[in-house]
């Protein structure tokens, strides 16, 4: 049977048919995942309300982000969620940049063990500056669903594009350098 209300998602299953499983994902969080199925040199396994329906309605959830040496989890942001980030191995620098007119940019060196927080909404990345080692982090989020927008893919990959007299007079660039970025292939590094 299907409803017509959507709850950030989902519709609330009834309490007496609830089991253990609602709330259960074997995720393998513990293992590494391919860092190099994209050219970003990241992967975010998210584990969200679509994986564990029990998070429906609870505001939480959580991924585990792998980062090859040199990759990063390129500027996005999450319109439905603070984040909060610890680094389980290597090293990141991250950073975040506040809301208009000030556009502050907040930035950290973290090692393994260190935590940072990427408020609601503001574009943030995570960038591993060793060329030798891989880096790991676990982030929770503040939503069951908490949506992600990477910048890049937004504007210059967007299906169908966006036409380049807006992208050249926005990013005051010309035409022809819009097209390139147009061009190119925009891949996604979630899971
Ligand atoms: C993430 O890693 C898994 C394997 O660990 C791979 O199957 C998947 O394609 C990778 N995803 C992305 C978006 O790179």
């Amino acid at each position: 049977q299907s409803f017509a209300v959507l709850v950030n998602g989902f519709v609330c299953k009834d309490p007496k048919d609830v089991k253990a499983e609602d709330f259960f994902l074997a995720a393998k969080l513990d293992m590494p995942r391919d860092t190099k199925a994209n050219k970003v040199g990241s992967n975010v396994t998210l584990i969200n309300v679509m994986r564990i329906p029990g998070l429906n309605t609870l505001g939480i959830s959580l991924a585990r982000i792998d980062y090859a040496p040199l990759g990063e989890n390129p500027p996005h942001t999450h319109p439905r969620a603070t984040e909060i980030l610890t680094v389980l191995e290597g090293t990141l620098y991250v950073g975040f940049v506040t809301s208009n007119p000030d556009n502050k940019f907040l930035s950290k060196v973290l090692n393994k063990g260190d935590v940072f927080v990427f408020p609601e909404g503001l574009v943030h990345f995570q960038f591993n500056p060793n060329p030798y080692k891989p880096a790991v982090a676990i982030a929770a989020l503040s939503s069951q669903n908490p949506g992600a927008i990477t910048i890049a893919n937004a504007v210059f990959g967007s299906k169908p594009a966006i036409s380049d007299d807006v992208l050249a007079k926005a990013f005051q660039v010309e035409k022809k350098t819009v097209d390139w970025l147009q061009a190119q292939f925009w891949a996604d590094n979630q899971n």
